[in-house]
């Protein structure tokens, strides 16, 4: 590590890629939800690489990825039948689940609980990775930890060149959003983080899903995330008086002598002028608000405004609940238009 070049890998040189990781590397790799940056989770000094190149708390545990139940069987212990319910229906997929784990997988790697989160990724990149180093990869998002999880092969290089030994180019993820963690070592499963499986399709599969308040059991809830450089704010609640709040934020941004970017829906995005607009998609469409949320934080990085203003206006059902999770870890500060609503 250190001051080393990071390897910029192609999707063909995924051999390459897999003897970095087999002889203790780091590799980011594309998964169907963002980057990952990968380490054999076996091998602790491997896995220590990870939380150094991010500058990640120790105790902010990894998701292991497989690429088949034989790995699962290496990681995890006394595996309910629901667990095996879930994998038929999703995996590979953006669901990670929370099992009893086995002791070859080093304290480093889980935090130190005597749980695993485990994830199979549907992306052929990330599953001939694993299969071709032939071991677990634990791999938390490929960014410096408290940034943006990147979407693109782009964001990784920009966070991490230098910091790690090599990245596989794969375009752009296709979800953009994170998997979704379902804790089953308690009865009902808890939901720790909603994400790219949404929960309704969750609890059509298995019934009853306790959806507990801003996870204190789930490590990585507790930091910082997402953040851009300038200090978002977030406007939430009813259409019509958000983007009333959002102009007026912008004007008494402008009266402080400050440049103000917006992440707004498509269908305020006319009625909106500003310094750098993002539009992150249609309320009607939250597959595409999610895949462009992330590169709309990176965004207001790359436009270099002092004040960032999310539209906080996408229902909360579906990916709409990974999409308000994420902002609301991203922003500063938060304004609730929620009253207002209904008042012209
Ligand atoms: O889609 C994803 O999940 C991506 C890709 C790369 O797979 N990975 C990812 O990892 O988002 P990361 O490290 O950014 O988020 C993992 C989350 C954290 O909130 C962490 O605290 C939680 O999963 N987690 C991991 N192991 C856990 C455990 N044993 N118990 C509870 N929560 C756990
Ligand atoms: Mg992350």
């Amino acid at each position: 590590m250190g001051a080393k070049r990071t390897l910029v890998l192609k999707p063909n040189e995924i051999r390459k890629a897999s003897l970095i990781i087999r002889s203790g590397g780091t590799v980011a790799f594309p998964t169907e939800t963002v980057y990952g940056l990968g380490a054999n989770a076996l091998d602790s000094e491997a896995v220590a690489k990870i939380f150094h190149a991010k500058g990640r708390p120790a105790d902010n545990p990894l998701i292991v990825h497989i690429s088949s139940r034989e790995m699962l069987n290496m990681v995890a212990r006394d595996i309910p039948v629901l667990a095996f319910k879930l994998m038929d229906a999703f995996w590979p997929g953006a669901l990670t689940i929370i099992l009893k784990r086995k002791d070859v997988v080093p304290d480093i790697t889980t935090g130190g609980l005597d749980t695993v989160a485990v994830r199979m990724p549907a992306h052929e990149i990330a599953l001939a990775l694993i299969t071709g180093s032939g071991v677990p990869i634990a791999a938390p998002s490929a960014n410096i930890s408290g940034r943006p999880s990147p979407t693109k092969a782009e964001h990784v290089i920009k966070d991490m060149d230098g910091r790690i030994d090599a990245v596989i180019m794969g375009g752009e993820t296709r979800l953009g959003v994170e998997s979704t963690v379902l804790d089953l070592t308690v009865t009902p499963p808890a939901l720790l983080r909603p994400g790219g499986l949404c929960l309704e399709e969750i609890i059509g599969t298995i019934g009853e899903v306790n959806v507990i308040e801003e996870s204190v059991r789930s490590p990585g809830m507790r930091y910082t995330h997402y953040s851009p450089k300038a200090k978002l704010i977030l406007v939430e609640g009813e259409r019509k008086s958000v983007l009333f709040e959002i102009k007026r934020l912008i004007g008494e941004s402008r009266k402080h002598g400050l440049t103000a970017g917006v992440l707004v829906s498509r269908e305020s995005a006319l009625d909106i002028e500003c310094d750098a607009k993002y539009i992150l998609g249609s309320v009607n469409d939250l597959k595409e608000v999610a895949s462009r949320l992330f590169s709309g934080l990176r965004f207001l990085d790359e436009a270099g405004v002092d004040v960032g203003i999310a539209e906080g206006v996408f229902p909360e059902k579906r990916e709409g609940r990974a999409i308000m999770n994420r902002l609301r870890k991203a922003a500063k500060e938060w304004v609730s238009c929620y009253k207002e609503a209904g008042i012209k």
